[in-house]
């Protein structure tokens, strides 16, 4: 036996949980890494007797999670390459790692202490950049002179702590009802009751199933993972009660560069994310929750663990959990760096213990989702404004924000700003103020050259336009989208052919493969942008760049490609002229730019 008799045991523990237990795969899988620091074909066999699967096929589930192939060392600098980290100094970080360890990114030191690997956006992009070693607590707002301090021994560095501050708030003048106020932590069931939680819950118990659809549909709560849908109209999709499990799904993986807002909830206030999703449990009568937290969120996963403990303690869930005169179990599954997981149906893949490539629709989650019984996904800062909805009712919500986007959102501001952070603000905020007024503006002198609105996969809009208002419909008049209301701000000095080239590199990595244009797409913009940076562009690799998007658009499986193409698109349309001059030039003509 490889695995001690402790983990064995939390293994079974885990597979208890689920309906089926292959559904405790990821889970097990990090409970071997967490012991062993390394996988090996032995290690592999002896997880696979768990779930009746032999070695390769554990393997092959393990290669497709980034999480479990770095390179085999005691400590794992993990530095974050995407944009808002690159904005602000990831690849001095790399390269001084680099020539300070004398090895390169993605390799380890001979004697197998030390190891660099270029991640991609770790959520926490406010405090850039940002080194994750090994599955610890983020390094956040790294500097070269802090890491110098950690290298001597695997053990300092695995040891070292430097959070934040991230600037989480609800700035003055604005009730919020997501964050607490004043960087207040509402971590335990009593702060969380002492504050008013659990008591829409009461309130909902009072009410139909169909009662709380109706009044979620009527305040107009979009969901905040990204696509806007209407929360409740999805709710509605569910069939009705056949006697059979149903299930919520919850979406905490946050791996869209640019977006940091479920982190905070979960941190700050992980008994109202509880709160939301038995009451959206309810709506839809689902027989048991699974969240699904994205695997480098390890604070956020020990907080939100600890409040279902608590809940479970309480008589809050369980056998007759509260409001519901029912049993019903909230469980967490966690993720293992693969962006395409946070896509919904390769999340349901992913919880059922198997690659997280994404599944062709129809049928969609309401009718076969996990398990094949009836699912709903909702993102993680959805479900958590849904108790204050039931509290105050829907015009309340419809009134706080604007037309067509009710309610308040956690928009995120990160890149070249002063006060880079979170801000629970309503939507229908100007990008103008978002920037100048919360955000701190921009360095003295600067100004914006072009801001990406709702984290990576939306397109870009220039400096001239910022003037819009922050909402669903304002931003399409700006042909961009809401996305995830993570903000990236760029500065007049950026060139935007390095910006673009860090988001194709993002969508390379993290195509699942599946399908043929999206595969070869990613790849094709990827490594024509790499040439027309390098200074080896031609005019023709506009054109091929404008046929690549044209080639993914719509057809694929999942909207992996539609970001990508809606992301290199834009780009090159709002920002032609730096295109051109890098091809004209042969070279970057931005000599003050950020390096890629
Ligand atoms: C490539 C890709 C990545 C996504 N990542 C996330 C994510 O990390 N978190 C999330 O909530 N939604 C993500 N989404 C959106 C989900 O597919 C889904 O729309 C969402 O979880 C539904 O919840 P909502 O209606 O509450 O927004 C992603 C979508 C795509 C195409
Ligand atoms: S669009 Fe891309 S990421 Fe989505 S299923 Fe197809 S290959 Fe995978
Ligand atoms: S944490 Fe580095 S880009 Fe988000």
């Amino acid at each position: 036996m490889i695995l001690s008799a402790d983990t064995h045991e939390q293994i079974r523990k885990e597979i208890s949980y689920f309906p089926q237990a292959r559904g405790a795969l990821l889970g097990a899988l990090h409970l071997a890494l967490r012991e062993r620091g390394r996988f090996d074909r032995e290690t592999f066999a002896e997880i696979g007797q768990f779930f009746g699967m032999r070695s390769g096929e554990v393997a092959e589930v393990a290669s497709f999670y980034s999480l479990f192939n770095q390179p085999r060392a005691r400590a794992i600098f993990q530095v974050c390459t995407n944009l808002p980290c690159c904005l602000r100094g990831a690849r001095a970080i790399v390269r001084d790692l680099e020539r300070r360890l004398g090895i390169k990114a993605g390799t380890a030191t001979s004697d197998g202490r030390f190891a660099i690997q270029e991640v991609e956006c770790l959520g926490s992009c406010a405090t850039a950049p940002v080194v994750q070693v090994n599955l610890n607590p983020y390094l956040e707002n790294v500097t070269t002179d802090y890491l110098a301090t950690i290298l001597d021994t695997p053990e300092k560095a695995l040891s070292a702590r430097r959070p934040g501050p991230m600037i989480s708030t609800v700035p003055p003048g604005v009730n919020g009802y997501l964050l607490p106020p004043d960087g207040e932590k509402w971590l335990t069931l009593e702060d969380y009751k002492r504050n008013g939680g659990y008591q829409a819950i009461v309130k909902a118990s009072q009410m139909s199933p169909k009662e709380i659809v109706a009044l979620v549909r009527d305040s107009g709560l979009r969901g905040r993972g990204g696509a806007g849908f209407v929360t409740g109209m999805k709710w509605s999709f569910m069939p009705p009660p056949d006697g059979g499990p149903r299930y919520l799904a919850v979406n905490a993986d946050e791996s869209e560069p640019g977006t940091f807002k479920d982190r905070q909830i979960m941190e700050r206030n992980p008994h109202l994310f509880l709160e939301g999703i038995m009451i959206s449990s309810m709506a839809i009568e689902a027989s048991a929750a699974f969240i699904y937290i994205r695997g480098e969120y390890v604070e956020a996963y020990e907080l939100v663990r600890k409040a279902i403990e608590e809940c479970y303690e309480a008589g809050i869930l369980g056998e007759r959990a509260l409001g519901f005169n029912r049993r019903f179990d909230i469980h967490i599954q966690r993720g293992a760096g693969a962006y395409i997981c946070g896509e919904e149906s390769g999340m349901l893949e992913s919880m059922e213990g198997k690659k997280g490539q994404p599944r062709k629709r129809p049928p969609f989650p309401a009718t076969r989702g996990l398990w094949n019984r009836p699912t709903t996904v909702d993102n993680c800062e959805t479900v958590s404004h849904v108790p204050s909805i039931i509290l105050n009712g829907a015009d309340w919500f419809k009134a706080e924000g604007a037309k067509n986007s009710s309610g308040h959102a956690l928009f995120g501001v990160s890149g070249h700003v002063k006060r880079p952070g979170i801000f629970e603000l309503r939507l229908g905020v100007s990008l103008r103020d978002l920037i100048y007024k919360y955000a701190g503006g921009l360095e003295e002198g600067r100004t914006v050259k072009a801001v990406i609105p709702g984290g990576i996969s939306m397109p870009v809009i220039r400096g001239d336009q910022i003037d819009v208002a922050v909402d669903h419909e304002s931003l399409r008049s700006v042909n961009s989208l809401l996305g995830t209301a993570g903000a990236i701000v760029m500065d007049d000095r950026t060139c935007i052919v390095r910006v673009a080239l860090v988001a194709a590199r993002f969508f390379d990595h993290e195509s699942c493969g599946q399908c043929t244009q999206c595969r070869e797409g990613t790849g094709w913009i990827y490594h024509t942008l790499r040439r027309i940076e390098a200074g080896e562009g031609v005019a023709r690799d506009l054109e091929v760049l404008a046929d690549c998007c044209n080639f993914m658009d719509g057809k694929c499986i999942c909207a992996l490609a539609d970001g990508a193409s809606w992301s290199a698109r834009a780009f090159l349309t709002q920002f032609r002229d730096d295109f051109e001059a890098h091809i004209a030039a042969g070279k970057c003509p931005f000599p003050e730019s950020f390096e890629v």
